[in-house]
């Protein structure tokens, strides 16, 4: 993939802007990168808190050629990337299902990949933020997140973050392009995720709650849960919320 990173102070969403490039016709492996963001978004209509330099604000437009049916497994695929990127700067984070990256169940990252038509075909913008700095969280988001900063005592640059994020997000998409793309994906995730089995979970869906187990990913990495009555229910859109045992 040829990478090609433009770089703003501040957009709207680095999402939406991968998108209007993708629409005029942007390669695949075009980057957006801003030091803010005046309206990050997150899943389900969450906004993305990002002020300036306190965090990497990325996407990136791709271009899959495999089924679309394996596009869900995109977010999956930059989770692992994301999980990989914490790594390499001292931090062993979880992977909650589908998108968070966590430290002691505190969200330091997430993902949020978006599909649209443009007319080369499908793109896919996947966009990550990482949490660099705690400095500037908002009072009701002080306690359930974290930064590289919190988690490691160092101020990183989101430009460093940046690079190495590229370099884990290419590996990993060339492997969910080949032959065995998806099972390696998975596997992956399966290595670094305690959600992908035998956690006690309660999960929201948009007109549903209720808990159980989990029970694996199928092959579109939807999550299976195991219900008391020893059913499963394939999640493929919905929150996560770890349980305690009792
Ligand atoms: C989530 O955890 O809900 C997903 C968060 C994704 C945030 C990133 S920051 C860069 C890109 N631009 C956005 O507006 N959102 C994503």
């Amino acid at each position: 993939m040829n990478i090609n990173i433009l770089r703003f102070d501040s957009v709207e969403s680095t999402n939406t802007e991968a998108v209007r490039h993708a629409r005029l016709g942007a390669d695949e492996g075009l980057c957006i990168v801003a030091r803010q963001q005046s309206a990050g978004r997150g899943r389900q209509g969450r906004v993305w808190i990002s002020a300036k330099d306190a965090g990497l604000y990325f996407s990136i437009v791709l271009r899959p050629r495999f089924d679309p049916r394996s596009f869900p497994l995109i977010t999956l695929m930059a989770g692992v990337a994301g999980y990989d990127l914490l790594r390499e700067f001292g931090i062993t984070p979880d992977i909650k299902w589908v998108n968070d990256l966590l430290v002691n169940d505190k969200k330091i990252g997430g993902v949020l990949a978006e599909s649209t038509e443009t007319p080369q075909g499908t793109a896919v913008i996947c966009g990550i933020g990482v949490n660099l700095t705690s400095g500037s969280f908002p009072p009701e988001i002080a306690a359930s997140a974290t930064s590289v900063e919190a988690e490691t005592g160092k101020r990183v640059a989101a430009e460093e973050l940046c690079s190495a994020l590229v370099r884990y997000l290419t590996y990993f998409y060339e492997i969910l392009s080949g032959d065995d793309g998806t099972a390696e994906v998975l596997g992956h995730w399966r290595g670094r995720s305690s959600y992908f089995s035998d956690k006690p979970v309660r999960v929201t869906l948009q007109n549903d709650i209720f808990e159980g187990t989990t029970d694996g990913l199928e092959e579109n990495g939807a999550l299976r849960v195991k219900t008391l009555d020893g059913s499963v229910t394939i999640v493929q859109a919905g929150d996560v919320e770890r349980l305690r045992r009792r």
